[in-house]
């Protein structure tokens, strides 16, 4: 199995004096409701400016227990390399980098709410390490009336990233059959609706790092609780 190796050092530094609180300009937050309205997925470069990821991504390349991912949720879960085999971490409450992501994360689940009345109750997010050569086959996140995963999202946290790395998300949005290619980023946000879009990850030659996450709705019925993922 193909480890995570931390990236090599670059002489970017990472700035100090972050601010406080996370927030979401409102420019943004129109940009991905009327993408989301308009064609049910949508593309954010600069989400963040370089001050913001730089420690999401000093903590992607410090975790040192990812684990290789898996498919499906619950008693479905399995790993299954030629599927996927990137390797993941899902984030804590405990860790500062990741409370400041989910922090964001729900100032976007209440603005997306109000703007779209989506409904959406929860999130839940990984980091996603690449290794080279690893890949994410094509497929979708959520099943029509099997899941409860409404909406995906994926900020990507590479600097200097070149179209040479590979490494781009591609997203069949059906405008065209090859899919939409998107290059991953630091700083850019992909935002789209977990069961309409297949998508898939391609091959890169660098370690390709990311945070994945979906927003849900609450499955939860009288008898059964939702599921953990
Ligand atoms: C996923 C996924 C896309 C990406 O984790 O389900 O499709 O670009 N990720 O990392
Ligand atoms: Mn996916």
């Amino acid at each position: 199995m193909v480890g995570c190796p931390p990236a090599p050092t670059t002489d970017e530094i990472a700035p100090l004096n972050l601010p406080a609180q996370p927030e979401l300009t409102p420019s943004h937050l129109d940009a991905i409701a009327h993408g989301l309205r308009q064609q049910g997925w949508v593309i954010i470069p600069g989400f963040l400016p370089k001050v913001r990821w730089w420690p999401l991504l000093e903590r992607a390349r410090t975790i040192s227990d990812y684990v290789p991912a898996g498919i499906g949720r619950g008693d479905n879960y399995r790993g299954d390399v030629r599927v996927r085999s990137d390797r993941v971490h899902w984030l804590e409450s405990e860790h500062p980098a990741d409370v400041e992501w989910l922090a964001l994360m729900e100032e976007l689940r209440q603005a997306i709410n109000r703007r779209l009345f989506l409904g959406l109750f929860e999130f839940e997010a990984h980091y996603a390490c690449y290794p080279p050569g690893s890949c994410y086959k094509r497929h979708v996140d959520a099943f029509r009336g099997q899941g409860n995963r409404v909406l995906s999202v994926v900020f990507y946290l590479n600097p200097s990233w070149q179209p040479a790395d590979g490494g781009e998300l591609v997203l069949y949005t059906g405008e065209d059959p090859g899919g939409l290619w998107l290059m991953p980023h630091g700083g850019t946000l992909a935002v789209f609706l977990s069961e309409d879009f297949d998508h898939e990850v391609l091959p890169a030659v660098r370690t390709r790092y990311s945070i994945a996450g979906w927003f849900r709705v609450n499955a939860t019925t009288g008898e059964i609780l939702d599921p953990p993922s």
